[in-house]
């Protein structure tokens, strides 16, 4: 079995914290709606910093944590999915601010599934010997996509980065994922480009989703849709990464999920069986920071201390698309 050793990880969190009151000054909603329909109490917003200098910040606590230079990294390989850029990717502007060799500078999209898409890529580079130490990272800046005037999406969301160094190790790796490409109107938000292209005929397919103007700009969200998806979605892909592995999830020492909404992370661990006290959330704090959750949730409990060598840790998420996935390894 070829694994991932992670040898450092590192997150940045901007300064401004907006509470649930804060909303309240501009939504109808309270902070009792919010904590009990999402167990979100506050979450972070980049007030100055882009998304890529907050990577960037957490890559840098990455490296240094695992002892190494920016140098001695082989490849980046960025989850985003909310750039500063079309071009150039995150991972090259990355690469650039922290100062690495000319590696190999790598972005991914799969939403808020993103780091676990990632990590997963890393490891078979890991595996085939492609490159030896690989910093996987995650940056998100969601809050530039939202409609501040939408209360059931704007409540959700915050900023932030991680980033885990990882190389191959002699440990177990299991995983699984997937999407639901037919699911795309459930989570999206549309690239804006130049309307005024007199070459510009409009899009048959998808008509829907293309035509909207203004507000189709923004983060567009079916929540009940996308709550019913993650629950089902969690709890399958982790009985399929178990079942792959042949350990019950309860044989597992941690399991992270994705940070979107406390109830749905308690129903898919009523759904998966799973004693509460090996999950690990942080998101009455930071919210959905998207594909930075998990990476984020990483760092803290390292930084805590509590990332012990040998244990086995599986990683659960969904997102836009919609996408959903699930690694077990061994730290
Ligand atoms: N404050 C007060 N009321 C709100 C509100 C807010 N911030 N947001 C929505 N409501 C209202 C709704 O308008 C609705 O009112 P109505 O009954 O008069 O129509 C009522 O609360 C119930 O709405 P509902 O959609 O049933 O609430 P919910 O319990 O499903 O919670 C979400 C809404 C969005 C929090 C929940 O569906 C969710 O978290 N979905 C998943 C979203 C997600 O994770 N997205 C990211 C994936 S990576």
């Amino acid at each position: 079995m070829s694994g991932i050793s992670i040898i450092g990880t590192g997150a940045y969190l901007p300064e401004f914290i907006a509470t649930n009151e804060m909303f309240t000054k501009f939504i109808d909603t309270t902070d009792e709606w919010i904590t009990t329909r999402t167990g979100i109490s506050e979450r972070r917003i980049s007030q100055d910093k882009p998304n890529f200098v907050m990577a960037a910040e957490a890559s840098k606590e990455a490296v240094k944590n695992a002892g190494l230079t920016a140098k001695d990294i082989d490849a980046i390989i960025v989850s985003t999915c909310s750039p500063d850029f079309f071009y150039p990717n995150t991972a090259c502007l990355i690469q650039n601010l922290i100062g690495a060799n000319d590696c190999p500078a790598i972005d991914i999209n799969t939403a808020c599934t993103g780091f676990i898409t990632a990590l997963d890529i890393a490891r078979n580079y890991l595996a085939a010997d492609i490159y030896k130490t690989i910093l996987v990272v995650a940056g998100e800046r969601l809050t530039s996509q939202i409609d501040y005037e939408d209360r059931a999406s704007c409540i959700l969301f915050g900023d932030g980065a991680g980033a885990a160094v990882v190389q191959k190790s002699n440990g177990l790796y299991y995983s699984h994922m997937g999407a639901k490409g037919d699911m795309l109107h459930d989570l999206y938000c549309k690239v804006e480009y130049n309307r005024n292209n007199p070459f510009y005929i409009g899009d048959g397919i998808l008509k829907d989703i293309i035509d909207t103007p203004q507000k189709g700009r923004y983060l567009q969200m079916d929540g009940k849709a996308v709550y019913k998806f993650a629950v089902d979605a969690m709890a399958d892909a982790v009985e399929k990464v178990c079942g792959q592995s042949g350990f019950d999830i309860n044989d597992l020492d941690l399991v992270i999920p994705h940070q979107a909404n406390l109830r749905i992370i308690q129903s898919a661990l009523k759904k998966m069986n799973v004693d509460e006290s090996k999950v690990y959330t942080n998101l009455e704090k930071h919210g959905n920071t998207s594909s930075s959750c998990i990476p984020m949730c990483l760092a803290e409990l390292d930084r805590a201390g509590r990332l012990k060598r040998g244990m086995k840790i599986c990683l659960v998420g969904f997102g836009a698309g919609l996408t959903y996935g699930a690694c077990i390894f061994e730290y």
